[in-house]
């Protein structure tokens, strides 16, 4: 048999003080035996551990001058529960705690709370089980990294590219906008490697670009070629990929500048996530173009993007399984 701790001795000033907050805290937390010897006690716990609280009489209560995490002695006693965020609210509703700080790491959640004699308790919830997880401090950036590379021109692309950005803002991720511009192009070659190499930090590349003669811009299609090193070196394989396009026609054959981005995800190892969204299958009324490989956009006369794309672009975000 392994050794355990199986309980802890605390004085307290009035035991069922005590046990209303403990029974509060964990309502599982049942008294195991209790007594009085020359002062009154309880074993208030489950089958295999408990905390013994030994009420002291008032006028014997020496008020203790112990500096927390300094002085020697017994910081806090620590307990793991299976709802964190129910402990806190329970605790709040009767009176324990005025604030609901749970603090929320990658392996754990945990809040410390001291009772009516200022005794520190500690409450834990693990949200792994693997025991070298549970014991690593290590923080883990969860959060997604999403790059939306594009060209425009005219601004028409621009306007749709921010409106991406909106969208995976609203999920909480910060994107970051690559914008491509003439002068980056050299010798036909889109030149600025650093580019490249922060892309291979992200998880997720969205391409944009405007449909020119029925294909990506010049300007985009120089940045595709360009990243031929980052594909001999595998560098984007597995990050999810994405697109959108816009033209001055209903039909001008943008869906070949998104076959042309889905080809270059695939050709880079890419996982390709399209529009999952259309007038036929919900309520939303988007995507009124009705591609599903990525977002076609188009405008009227005077250049105007149609407002149904542009909503459209907020969401293209959702298709993202990151
Ligand atoms: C050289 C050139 C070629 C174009 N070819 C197409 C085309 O094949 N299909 C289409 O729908 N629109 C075409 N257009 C229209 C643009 O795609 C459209 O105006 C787009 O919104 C411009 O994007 P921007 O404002 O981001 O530069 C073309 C425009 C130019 C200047």
């Amino acid at each position: 048999m392994k050794a355990f701790v199986e309980h802890a001795n605390i004085t307290v000033t009035n035991l069922e003080r005590t046990i209303h907050f403990l029974q509060t805290a964990m309502p599982d937390f049942q008294i195991r035996h209790q007594g009085k010897n020359t002062k009154r006690w309880c074993h208030l716990g489950t089958e295999d551990s408990y905390i013994a609280l030994q009420e002291s009489e008032p006028e014997h209560v020496q008020t203790c001058q112990r500096k927390a995490y300094n002085d020697l002695g017994l910081n806090h006693v620590g307990f793991v529960v299976d709802n964190i965020n129910e402990v806190s609210q329970r605790l709040i509703a009767a009176g324990f705690r005025n604030d609901d700080e749970v603090m929320d790491e990658t392996y754990r959640k945990r809040c410390y709370v001291f009772d009516q004699d200022g005794i520190e308790w500690e409450f834990v919830e693990y949200v792994v089980s693997e025991p070298n997880l549970k014991n690593s401090y290590k923080e883990v950036d969860m959060t997604a990294k999403i790059a939306i590379v594009y060209f425009s021109h005219g601004g028409n692309t621009k306007q749709i590219a921010v409106k991406v950005a909106e969208g995976v803002e609203q999920c909480d991720v910060q994107p970051t906008l690559f914008e491509i511009v003439g002068d980056d192009i050299q010798a036909g070659r889109y030149s600025k490697t650093e580019v490249f190499h922060e892309l291979s930090q992200y998880d997720a590349i969205i391409f944009g670009s405007p449909t020119y003669m029925g294909s990506a811009a010049a300007q985009f299609k120089a940045f595709m070629d360009a990243s031929s090193d980052s594909y001999c070196k595998g560098l984007w394989r597995d990050k999810i990929a994405a697109g959108f396009t816009s033209g001055g026609s209903i039909n001008g054959e943008q869906q070949q500048t998104l076959l042309s981005f889905f080809v270059l995800a695939n050709q880079h190892g890419m996982l390709w996530a399209g529009l999952d969204t259309s007038v036929h299958v919900d309520a939303l009324g988007l995507n009124r173009t009705g591609s599903s490989i990525g977002l076609v956009s188009s405008h009227n006369e005077n250049g105007k993007l149609h407002p149904n794309d542009l909503e459209t672009a907020t969401i293209l975000v959702y298709a993202l399984p990151c």
